[in-house]
């Protein structure tokens, strides 16, 4: 596999339009000269639309409804995210999943939904900090996995995040063997649930920063980073998509 690393910022619920549109058109302006990483946005629903981006630049949503029309009220369709010029959207994110209580039924038919549309899933899985500390954490990500992967026989093109629940937005950061053996684990699994598949990529996220992303960025396995907080401001952000982008540069 020769894909780019990924940058992807997943704004949460921050960010108004206008303030997103400029705050984009800056990024693209200092990263011009990007050429060894591909960096998303994921913005709120409402700065999806006319959102500018150019490759090597893209635009996510944060969620979906697997439906593509109905009567589904607040929800949005993956037709309609599409239809903003997005590329890819999150699904099953550890928010989704805890706080909107979304099921790995949902998460499954989210998936679908979104790769019977033509656009890219970055699906997140990870465990809590209980289900870490008794020994759970590969049941829960092969359990996550098997079950938001029902009905999939191709998985080109998707994007799997680690996300331990624990290091999201709490300024603690997984160790590099925790991360490299849970990136591992995901390969492992779901290879072994679609006979092989390799094509996929798989980002770290949680707590990650311009401080620790030169380091984590060469933990065998990541691919790429999914960043929350750190992805809300400009120097922040541009600064890790740069450290992505000189560490790809000296393996090339
Ligand atoms: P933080 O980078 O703020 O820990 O958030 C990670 C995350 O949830 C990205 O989806």
């Amino acid at each position: 596999m020769n894909k780019k690393p990924i940058v992807a910022g997943n704004w949460k619920m921050n960010k108004h339009p206008k303030e997103g549109f400029s705050f984009v058109d800056e990024i693209q302006d200092l990263l011009l000269d990007i050429n060894h990483v591909s960096v998303i946005f994921a913005p709120p629903f409402t700065g999806l639309f006319e959102m500018n981006v150019n490759p090597p630049f893209y635009s996510a949503a944060q969620n979906c409804h697997w439906e593509n029309s109905g009567a589904f009220t607040g929800e949005i369709s993956v037709s309609m995210i599409k239809d903003c010029g997005a590329n890819y959207v999150i699904i099953g994110h550890s928010e989704r999943r805890h706080i909107f209580k979304e099921s790995d039924d949902w998460v499954n038919k989210k998936l679908i939904s979104v790769i019977n549309n033509g656009l890219n899933p970055i699906l997140c899985v990870g465990e809590t900090l209980d289900q870490r500390e008794s020994g759970q954490t590969d049941q829960v990500l092969h359990d996550q996995l098997e079950k938001g992967l029902v009905g999939i026989d191709s998985i080109k093109d998707c994007i799997i995040a680690y996300e331990p629940v624990w290091a999201i937005g709490t300024g603690l950061t997984a160790e590099n063997k925790q991360i490299e053996l849970a990136h591992k684990a995901i390969q492992d699994i779901v290879s072994s649930i679609l006979k092989g598949a390799n094509d996929f990529q798989i980002l770290y996220g949680g707590s990650v920063n311009s401080g620790n992303a030169e380091d984590l960025i060469q933990v065998s396995g990541v691919d790429g980073f999914l960043i929350g907080g750190a992805s809300l401001d400009v120097e922040s952000f541009t600064s890790i998509a740069r450290t992505v982008e000189m560490v790809q540069e000296k393996k090339i």
